[in-house]
């Protein structure tokens, strides 16, 4: 059985993953890590075949398919390299950190006889999947306008690279693209102008090239309008709040509420013609809003997502990169294909530069 690599192993997400697939019984894991220290640890801690780069592990292993989840100022050269190999890979967002780091894996991922998935995972997971079968059925007409309120609390003083802006353009790239591939996907349709609007900065250790209040408005080809609404400022770690076993709320069934009240929000809403589709991440709900007659709107439909797990609902990471294992094993192509998601990048992007220069940024 050949091998899932998993280059960037000893950071967070690529623990998280590891730990999760072998729960699950997945041991056909490779490793590769460049950091020095972190290899001498997980060698001492994990059976794991461990290398230092992706050359010495495609020597000495069968590999099936590349899963690259290193720091985002690394995709372009760890996705290119990993193309030459000729096999199907999954890199973590962000697509780049530039426009032409994007293109550049585009054309890399044209030239491989394996194929590039970016990991706009979101897309897939459950709540924001389930918004896309509503909106695509119709139930409620064709979408015209989308919007989204998404507010996580600070990145630490001690994240590594994320508040580095040589390493990371700003919030729009690092967590933003999620949304503005969920904008794209729902709406069915591609952004033509994007504009970028950002506060007077509040957490005291970011730098202030990364911005932590940010408004994202996306123009699209048909004349919707996509609203983004972001800071790291609203929401309080809710571990320790009186009275509540807060870490459960990342558990299925858990109750969502001290989360929700400590500032957390992640709720989109898609206005379609005759209604309106609202997931509320943290509510664990999908609504769907219908007008009934000339002049009122009433509920048609709550879906509870209650028993689901937060990270599944919302950001399923672990069955995005079980799906990859799934098609590297049985020859399938990528869910998402690379163009679809370079188009997501460059509204990112642009994004970053607009909030530069203040000025709209035009895409065709
Ligand atoms: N899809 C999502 O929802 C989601 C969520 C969180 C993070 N991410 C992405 O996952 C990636 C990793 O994030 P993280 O928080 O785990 O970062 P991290 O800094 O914790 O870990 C990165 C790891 O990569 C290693 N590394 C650095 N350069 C390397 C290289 N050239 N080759 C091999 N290994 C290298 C580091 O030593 C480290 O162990 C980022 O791109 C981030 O944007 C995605």
């Amino acid at each position: 059985m050949s091998k899932l690599l998993i280059t960037g192993i000893g950071g967070g997400v690529g623990l998280h993953i590891t730990k999760s697939l072998t729960e699950q019984g997945y041991m056909d894991i490779v490793g590769v890590d460049v950091n020095p220290e972190t290899q001498a640890r997980l060698k001492s801690e994990s059976p794991i075949p461990l290398y230092a780069s992706l050359a010495e592990a495609m020597a000495a292993e069968d590999i099936g398919g590349i899963y690259i989840c290193t720091p985002d100022a690394t995709h372009r050269d760890v996705a290119v390299e990993a193309l030459t190999y000729g096999l199907p890979v999954l890199c973590e967002k962000p697509m780049g950190n530039k426009p032409d780091e994007a293109r550049e894996m585009l054309e890399a991922a044209q030239a491989s006889q394996g194929w590039l998935q970016i990991a706009f995972e979101y897309r897939f997971s459950p709540a924001f999947w389930r918004v896309h079968e509503i909106v695509e059925s119709r139930e409620v007409g064709a979408p015209l306008n989308v919007f989204n309120e998404y507010t996580p609390g600070p990145w630490g003083p001690n994240a590594p690279w994320r508040l580095d802006p040589a390493k990371n353009p700003g919030v729009f790239n690092e967590k933003l693209c999620h949304i503005v591939d969920l904008f794209r996907f729902w709406m069915e349709d591609e952004i033509t102008q994007v504009q970028a609007f950002r506060g007077l900065n509040s957490v005291p250790w970011y730098p202030p090239e990364i911005a932590d209040n940010v408004l994202g408005v996306y123009r699209f080809r048909r004349g919707g309008l996509g609203i983004l609404v972001h800071n790291h400022v609203t929401a309080a770690d809710a571990q320790g709040m009186e009275g509540q076993v807060n870490v459960l709320s990342w558990t299925p069934g858990a109750d969502m509420f001290p989360f929700k009240q400590a500032g957390h929000s992640q709720r989109c809403v898609v206005i379609c013609e005759r209604g309106t589709v609202i997931c509320d991440i943290w509510g664990k709900t999908v609504v769907v809003n219908e007008r009934v007659g000339t002049d009122e709107m009433r509920v048609k439909r709550v879906e509870d997502f209650r028993e689901w797990c937060m990270l599944e609902l919302s950001h399923d990471m672990v069955g995005e990169v079980l799906d990859f294992i799934h098609r590297f094993e049985n020859g399938l192509p990528p869910r998402i294909d690379p163009e679809d998601s370079y188009h997501s990048s460059l509204a990112t992007l642009a994004s970053e530069e607009s909030l530069r220069s203040g000025a709209p940024v035009r895409l065709e």
